[in-house]
């Protein structure tokens, strides 16, 4: 196969980069588009704000713009070097466009089963351009995993939602990149949890990190839940899940013991932020310069929250995951914006309408 590298940098996407850390051999046909290398950007107004060293890893920056793209490189990969033809999942929004993507990429079929009325506009148009078999049902994103599962067990179709070990497996190359950025681990790390496959492949790859002797401590591990849609929190699945961050409105996830098996054996927790906190953090992080996705930002809305519960311990080393970008939500971005004024095509308008005249 030929390999694609860009010149003069590391083997581009994370099955190369992590080829000897993930489950994969010289037979795997590796199925790319040079996911994973995102940016950790230090934020100097949250670290003001908590009195500690705040990074961001921007997951936005992943080709189909989440962190998918990560799981989905190599769920896919190895759909194909098991000779699957057609692939399914159900998704709030981004696994479908990743899924979608790489699928195209790979010549296979991929089915989506989505939750009627509750699928960002931008994560929609992805799933379609790729030439996904895009399904909208009438009920939630839990009754849609649960149908796509059965699909996968009748029929020889992949299932490529995060119960699909690969994906997992695929994820926790970020805590490597954290790691490798940051010299070391951080003493917190927090994040959004959804149907709770990311932090359940975080903390798997902090604790190999830890393994290979790349870091010598591990984080305590943080994450957030809308408040509407928060079962891990209230300890029962939530039948009708409610949130305005619908990449993140589920009612029983999946990786539930995953997740609070990392919270457990870290030190840290799963606890829920309302859905005003996270439009606030979104907007914060907007004016920041960082376009993230509501569900993004539950992570930053969750450690304002962990500093009020004095959780966040002065000068501490801490990362916040920005899972999506906000372009693929333009309709919820422009909803609170005021819209542009029509002026006339005349420097003297434009001046006097910009204070400037
Ligand atoms: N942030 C975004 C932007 C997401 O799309 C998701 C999950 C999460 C956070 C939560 O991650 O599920 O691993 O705990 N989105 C899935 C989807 C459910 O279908 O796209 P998680």
């Amino acid at each position: 196969m030929r390999t694609e590298q860009r010149a003069g940098s590391a083997p581009t996407g994370i099955i190369r980069r992590y080829f000897d850390h993930l489950p994969v051999s010289d037979e795997t046909p590796i199925v790319t588009l040079h996911e994973g290398g995102t940016p950790l950007l230090h934020s100097e107004r949250l670290s003001e704000e908590m009195n500690a060293e705040v990074w961001l890893k921007y997951e936005g920056l992943n080709p189909t713009g989440s962190f998918k793209d990560r799981g989905m490189t190599l769920a896919i990969s190895k759909a194909v070097e098991e000779g699957s033809e057609a692939v399914v999942c159900a998704s709030t929004g981004n696994t479908s466009a990743s899924a979608a993507a790489y699928a195209g990429r790979a010549g296979l079929t991929c089915a989506v089963l989505i939750p009627k009325g509750n699928v960002a506009l931008g994560k929609l148009a992805q799933a379609l351009v790729h030439g996904a078999r895009v399904l909208e049902i009438d009920g939630n994103f839990d009754l849609a995993l649960n149908l796509t599962k059965e699909m996968a067990q009748a029929y020889p179709i992949t299932l490529v939602n995060s119960v699909n070990p690969f994906r997992i497996e695929g994820q926790k190359t970020a805590a490597f990149e954290i790691v490798e950025s940051l010299g070391r681990s951080p003493d917190l790390h927090v994040m959004p949890v959804g149907n709770a496959g990311n932090i359940t492949a975080y903390w798997r790859g902090y604790r190999e990190a830890k393994r290979a002797g790349w870091s010598q401590t591990l984080p305590k591990m943080f994450g957030f839940q809308a408040e509407g849609a928060a079962p891990i929190v209230r300890g029962e699945p939530v039948a009708d899940p409610k949130t305005v961050a619908t990449a993140i409105r589920i009612g029983n996830p999946a990786s539930w013991i995953g997740a609070t098996e990392a919270s457990a054996s870290s030190g840290g927790g799963i606890y829920s932020v309302r859905d005003k906190e996270i439009v606030e953090s979104y907007r914060n992080l907007a004016e920041e310069g960082l376009f993230v996705e509501l569900a993004s930002a539950a992570g930053v809305a969750g450690l304002r929250q962990l500093k009020q519960r004095d959780l966040v311990p002065p000068g501490c080393v801490v990362t916040c995951v920005l899972t999506g970008h906000g372009l693929k939500d333009p309709d919820w971005a422009i909803a609170g914006a005021a819209r542009p004024k029509l002026v006339p095509a005349e420097l003297g308008p434009i001046l006097q309408e910009l204070d400037l005249g």
